[in-house]
């Protein structure tokens, strides 16, 4: 027998069962369950502002959600799967614990505004948290390049030698992506506003000022959401049916989280390709690297592949809310109960991703050896060379055909240009000095020589 619905009255029959487990949200919404008490709590206290509660009624309701509210912050907390939805969870469990007194909490309220409430409550929540990983994983990215700021390494373009640069700049740069995408979270997060009094879609019948309420008036908050309760004000709805109809805000986050999946997924990248023995830039630490059940000498960075996989899975998550609001007419309709999962998906996805990285970051071992090596590729100085001849006066368009057959020639006769004497360099131009261009060939003079970066 299923639990006592929220609706059912004008019902001549019992759901059926596989409608019941169709329909069924609880097995995800339950995470939801503490920011839907705290809304009930403020609505308590509307409730009683707009003269539908009185004080002793609204203080009775008002201890047993807070009961509530502890029972479900609690390792106890099983929602189990009788229930519809999170709100309909704890509608039953407050009457268990007050009887009629709660029925008469859902005056002027609907599932349809409360869900809107929580679901942006939980936001603000889960961007603080990724916010924190963010922060740590741009930590590790400082120490990494600080405690490397030495090591310079061929930079590539089309994954191609291109020009020597700073390893402290590549790991800068991915810092600067981590940064903007600090940026871009904390700006959506600004900009969920939390109303109230949206009914079903039409309003109600309690004035719009009622709606303004602070939930640090209601709930100390516990430890891990102090910050979001005390700085959380409810504001009256200024139009209901865009409110309950609104997701814009979960499509925003799933992007943003798709772009931190991109960035994490680049990086992966990058560190997979250095820690092959082709490259030999990195050594991995064993404690975040797997094994092969049949190679033994195996050690792959199945963790980073999975950084890379998961891009899918968030990608995915975008997507699927993306469609799933696309044909919607307003206001709300239940295909916007499954905008959950993905939201709590990629937030998850991204939350755990950030802290394994962080940790990879911390461990990892720059081979300055086998750097070097790379770096001896004469190639990864041949702009320079053109920028010798450009400071000899000669235009930057011959110079960097003059140094293209420079090149071409030194491949097809296997003489490296530093080794080529320099009446052969002088065939290439008039203006070689063989002493001048052999200090080209060095990491440090050609990082030293790029002035346009602010530092
Ligand atoms: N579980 C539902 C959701 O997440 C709650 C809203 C149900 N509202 C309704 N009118 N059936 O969207």
């Amino acid at each position: 027998m299923a639990q006592k619905k929220l609706w059912g009255g004008r019902f001549g029959k019992e759901t059926n069962v596989f409608v019941e487990e169709f329909t069924r949200s609880i097995h995800y919404d339950y995470k939801l369950a503490r920011y839907d008490i705290l809304g009930s709590i403020l609505h308590v206290k509307i409730l009683k502002t707009s003269g539908y509660l009185n004080s002793l009624e609204a203080e009775k309701l008002t201890a047993a959600l807070k009961d509530l509210y502890r029972y479900v912050s609690g390792s106890a907390f099983n929602p189990g799967l009788k229930d519809e939805d999170i709100h309909t969870f704890i509608q039953n469990e407050l009457e268990k614990r007050t009887g009629e007194l709660a029925l008469k909490l859902h005056t002027a309220r609907s599932r349809n505004d409360q869900v809107v409430f929580a679901t942006k409550v939980y936001c603000k929540i889960a961007v603080e948290a990724i916010q924190t990983r963010i922060f740590a994983f741009m930590g590790a990215l400082d120490t990494a390049a600080k405690n490397n700021e030495n090591i310079i390494l061929p930079g590539f373009t089309h994954l191609q030698h291109a020009q020597p640069v700073y390893l402290k700049d590549y790991l800068g740069a991915y810092r600067n992506m981590f940064a903007r995408d600090s940026e871009r979270l904390a700006y959506i997060s600004q900009t969920i506003k939390i109303t109230m009094g949206a009914g079903a879609l039409a309003g109600t019948p309690i004035n719009s000022a009622d709606y303004r309420v602070n939930a640090k008036d209601v709930l100390d908050g516990p430890e891990d959401i102090k910050k979001l309760i005390a700085a959380l004000r409810v504001e009256p709805v200024t139009n209901s049916l865009d409110s309950v109809s609104n997701r814009d805000f979960v499509i925003e986050l799933l992007s943003a989280l798709s772009l931190i999946a991109t960035h994490l997924s680049r990086l992966s990248e990058d560190l997979i390709l250095w820690a092959t023995r082709e490259f030999g830039f990195i050594e991995l630490d064993d404690a975040f690297c797997t094994g092969s059940s049949l190679m033994p000498q195996k050690k792959n960075p199945d963790v980073l592949e999975l950084m890379r996989g998961y891009a899918g899975r968030i990608y995915g998550n975008l997507l699927s809310v993306l469609t799933m609001m696309k044909g919607l007419p307003l206001t709300y309709n239940r295909d916007m109960q499954l905008d959950k999962e993905p939201l709590f998906s990629s937030f998850q996805i991204i939350e755990s991703e950030l802290t394994v990285m962080e940790g990879l970051i911390r461990t990892i071992q720059f081979n300055r050896e086998k750097i070097s090596e790379h770096l001896k590729d004469e190639s990864l100085y041949a702009t320079d060379l053109v920028y010798y001849l450009v400071d000899k006066k000669i235009p930057f368009k011959m110079a960097h055909a003059i140094i293209g057959k420079l090149i071409k020639y030194s491949l097809d006769s296997r003489i490296q240009i530093k080794d080529l004497p320099e009446e052969k360099l002088k065939g290439f131009s008039g203006v070689f000095v063989k002493s001048e261009i052999k200090r080209l060939f060095d990491p440090f003079v050609s990082v030293k020589s790029k002035k346009s970066i602010k530092r």
